[in-house]
């Protein structure tokens, strides 16, 4: 980004502080606001060096605003934020199943983004896809396109469906591979290895794979065939996990979770 940009995030939680983290860990030229009513959060905000207010400013003189409060305060948050009806920037929503016809209804805009990113924005690593509103200028489609990818990767598509898979996905991504982390240091720990060797271990096993995969040009599944020498030690894992169908489980829970995001999008202000 070659001019300096405003951004102020509705909302300080996770995804908030993630989103802030990210931007001023990039080079972009972005200066930001959190707006977060919980006051020992606005210090751990403060403490990072991100601004941290508890009351959205008036007028609000920013650019972009991000809505990174949890999805059920959506319908309330004309009210909670009237400033924000004087806006006349681009809105992006980072909110689990908040539709993007809802957005624009509510807030009375054209210029509005639905977006689901995930936490490792917070280390420019992230994954954010995106959803324009039917009315998006060009110039702010670039715009947002620009934004997130300082976090990471950015993808934008064309039907909305997808955002809830993407939340399901790319949202939920960090904690399934976080749990399946969770198992291969309880199991290192189980066979004897202190908390800091297993941890260290298993999170070089996971950059390693995820090298040799970016790498190419085995697939996942290739990958893993090659590592089980027939009638070997790793087959005996996978027999198992495959006796136990976790993979199918997997792809089952990651289809509930889409379809919470589809349910939350009809429940949340009906
Ligand atoms: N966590 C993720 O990895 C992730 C990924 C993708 C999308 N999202 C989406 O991001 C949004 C936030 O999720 P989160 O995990 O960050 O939740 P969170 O940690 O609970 O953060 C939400 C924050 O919003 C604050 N808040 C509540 N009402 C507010 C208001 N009226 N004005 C300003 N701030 C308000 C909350 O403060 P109080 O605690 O004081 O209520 C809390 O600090 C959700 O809509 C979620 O669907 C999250």
């Amino acid at each position: 980004m070659t001019t300096a940009l405003s951004i102020l995030i509705i909302g300080g939680g996770q995804m908030g502080s993630a989103i802030a983290l990210g931007f001023i860990r990039s080079s972009a030229k972005i200066s930001i606001t959190i707006v977060e009513p919980d006051l020992d959060r606005r210090i751990e905000i403060t403490d990072t060096g991100i601004i941290a207010v508890k009351e959205t400013p008036n007028p609000i003189t920013s650019e972009v605003i991000i809505l990174a409060t949890p999805p059920h305060i959506f319908p309330l948050l004309s009210e909670l934020h009237p400033q924000l009806q004087h806006f006349t920037g681009v809105i992006v929503s980072v909110m689990a199943g908040v539709s993007l016809s809802e957005l624009t209804t509510r807030l009375n805009r054209t210029q509005v983004f639905r977006s689901i990113p995930n936490l490792a924005c917070s280390i420019n690593q992230g994954t954010t896809l995106s959803i324009p509103g039917p009315q998006v200028t060009r110039k702010n489609e670039d715009l947002i396109n620009r934004i997130f990818s300082t976090l990471g990767t950015s993808i934008f598509v064309t039907e909305e469906h997808l955002l809830d898979s993407a939340t399901a996905l790319v949202g939920g991504g960090p904690a399934y591979i976080s749990y399946f982390t969770a198992a291969l240091i309880e199991y290192a720990k189980i066979a004897g290895f202190d908390n800091a060797s297993a941890t260290s271990m298993v999170i070089q096993i996971l950059r390693g794979t995820s090298a040799l995969l970016e790498a190419g040009p085995d697939t996942p599944m290739r990958l893993c065939e090659r590592v089980m020498t027939p009638g070997g030690t790793t087959q005996k894992a996978i027999n198992h996990f495959n006796h136990m169908q976790i993979k199918t489980s997997i792809v089952d829970g990651l289809n509930q979770s889409f379809l919470h995001s589809v349910e939350l999008g009809r429940r949340s202000w009906r």
